[in-house]
């Protein structure tokens, strides 16, 4: 398969990409591959909403970009900041203009407050803004003959001067990408698409937890292939825990997220005896940034033993609520939770990556012909922890950048010819899949119990054993194995396990979502680049 432009992954990120493209070339062929159905992203599950400076009156660029490099805990791209700050509210009018509804109060968008955020600069869709986005999306994109969006493509490995035998390592300069490889689990073959340009838009790593809010896609495929194509990738150690995600004794994968606009609306945190804790960490309470609220309802869950912590939503009033948060409401009612009558149970659980693919202002790589955008991606815009609700914009703001960029050279790179199909030869059908799935959930649990919210050498060295174990052992399967979306899956966990855990341990300071007991304070510059 040949085509002007690949792009793997159709989130908010893939699909503004090629929608903005599309427009402007009509005789560019888009591809947008996708590992399962269509409308399956961390975009779709997106509740809080998009941040951006709409009320000039009460709100300016300035609070905006002060709040986020707050956050960011002094590691934030001024640049990157700047950029998505001032060139968001622009983006944000466009999906607007693409069919995309947010909540308004009369004739003004209701603008939502959260952690971190100084003024109220939230556009929501109820609490199913990233369903919203989602829909408008590919309803837009469907609209473009020259997009074809491919369901149940999972992307193997992106194919470099490697496949054509060459040696390459982490210093090799002109590393080039000519597309992919992909799994069409339809048939079980593995096809090539061969592309000009390629763009990464994979999304997030959260499966590599036991406790995520990410969905099951969200193996961390993009920023896997591209390290093991030997590009550079970087902040990997910075993990965003949700601090209220819904505890179910249950269990359940992904876990529900309980939006931290909840919290922007007058939800407090509480003990289960009713006491408010917040402001013994931090004099914003419950509305602090995310790293502080979640290492301190970790710490008051090991303190008392307790399986999780509250949200006070009693004192709200009734059908407000309900009428911004429906699907909360009635998922905490299927579980016999009332937010009216009872406190709401949560814990915190692995929510974003804030590291990820390193890029320059126009998402370009460390690889060239091939770009990265969205959660995949690190623009430096989150530093060492990401700001609420600044994803998405962000996503729109770096497609809107890289489309600029591919338009000006996609007339000036040629497909590369001579790439061989992918060899299988030597490998069988696995005899047993509980191999796989042992290891999924053995990689999960060292995850959660060493290289969470709260780290310690003894804990990262530990992780750093165990995984090599995995490791071997999953290398030795892919060696004589046929190709499955599990078998690629586990591969790419073990790749970004490895990377946080390496990231981690390099990281001897205390820094944003990165807490370490051995250091507990932060250094003036510490360099974490793993080669
Ligand atoms: P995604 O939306 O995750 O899309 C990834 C795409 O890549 C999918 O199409 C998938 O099929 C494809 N893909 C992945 N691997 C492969 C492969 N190997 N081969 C082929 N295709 C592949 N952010 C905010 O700003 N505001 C919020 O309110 C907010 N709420 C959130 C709530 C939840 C529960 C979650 C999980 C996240 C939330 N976030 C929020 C974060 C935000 O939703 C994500 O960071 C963002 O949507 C990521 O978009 P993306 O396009 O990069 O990736
Ligand atoms: C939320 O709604 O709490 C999630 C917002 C985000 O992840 O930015």
């Amino acid at each position: 398969m040949t085509t002007d432009i690949l792009v793997i992954g159709g989130g908010i990120a893939g699909l503004s990409f090629a929608i903005k493209t599309a427009r402007k070339r009509p005789d560019l062929n888009i591809i947008v591959l996708t590992k399962t159905v269509e409308n399956e992203s961390n975009t779709r599950y997106a509740q809080g909403g998009v941040a951006a400076v709409w009320d000039f009156e009460k709100d300016n660029f300035k609070k905006h970009i002060a709040d986020t490099l707050d956050a960011g805990a002094g590691l934030c791209g001024k640049k990157a900041v700047e950029i998505v700050v001032k060139e968001g509210p622009e983006r944000v009018r466009e999906i607007i203009e693409w069919g995309t509804r947010f909540d308004k109060q009369g004739a003004a968008y209701d603008l939502g407050r959260e952690g971190g955020h100084t003024e109220n600069r939230i556009l929501h869709f109820k609490d199913l803004t990233g369903w919203e986005i989602q829909r408008a999306l590919i309803a837009e994109a469907k609209k473009f003959e020259n997009i074809k969006i491919e369901e149940h493509y999972f992307a193997v490995d992106i194919i470099t001067q490697h496949h054509l035998g060459y040696h390459i390592n982490r210093v090799t300069p002109d590393i080039e990408c000519y597309g992919c490889y992909a799994l069409n689990k339809k048939n079980n073959h593995i096809e090539t698409f061969l592309a000009k340009l390629t763009i990464m838009a994979t999304g997030g790593t959260g499966q590599v937890y036991k406790n995520t809010t990410n969905p099951r896609i969200a193996t961390g495929d993009g920023i896997a292939m591209f390290y093991r194509a030997k590009g550079r990738v970087e902040n990997m150690e910075f993990v965003q825990f949700h601090p209220t995600a819904l505890y179910n004794p249950a269990g359940e994968n992904p876990d529900f997220l309980v939006s931290e606009a909840v919290r922007g609306f007058g939800g407090i945190l509480k003990t289960k005896e009713g006491e408010e804790f917040m402001q013994r960490y931090d004099e914003r309470g419950s509305l602090a940034p995310r790293d502080i609220v979640a290492r301190a309802i970790d710490n008051e869950m090991k303190v008392r033993g307790t399986e999780c912590m509250y949200l006070d939503c009693r004192h709200l009033d009734k059908q407000k609520f309900y009428e911004h948060f429906p699907t909360i409401y009635d998922k905490c009612k299927s579980i016999g939770i009332d937010p009216m009558e009872q406190m709401i149970p949560v814990v915190p659980a692995c929510h974003y990556m804030c590291g990820g693919i390193q890029t320059d202002a126009y998402g370009r790589t460390s690889i060239k012909n091939i770009y990265a955008c969205g959660e995949c991606s690190c623009t430096g815009l989150h530093g060492a922890n990401r700001l609420a609700s600044n994803s998405l914009l962000e996503a729109l703001v770096y497609a809107h950048r890289i489309s600029e960029d591919v338009l000006k050279r996609a007339d000036k790179v040629k497909i590369k010819e001579g790439i061989p199909n992918w060899n299988a030869e030597g490998t069988t059908d696995p005899l047993e899949l509980v191999l796989m799935t042992q290891s999924t959930k053995e990689l999960k649990e060292i995850m959660s119990g060493y290289v969470g919210i709260v780290r310690s050498n003894v804990r990262l060295k530990r992780a750093l054993d165990r995984l090599f174990i995995l490791y071997q052992e999953t290398e030795d399967l892919y060696h004589a194995t046929k190709l499955s979306p599990q078998l690629c899956e586990l591969r790419n966990l073990i790749t970004i396990a490895y990377l946080i855990t390496r990231s981690a341990a390099l990281r001897r300071e205390s820094r944003g979502l990165h807490y370490t007991t051995d250091y507990p304070k932060e250094l003036p510059f510490l360099d974490t680049t793993i080669l």
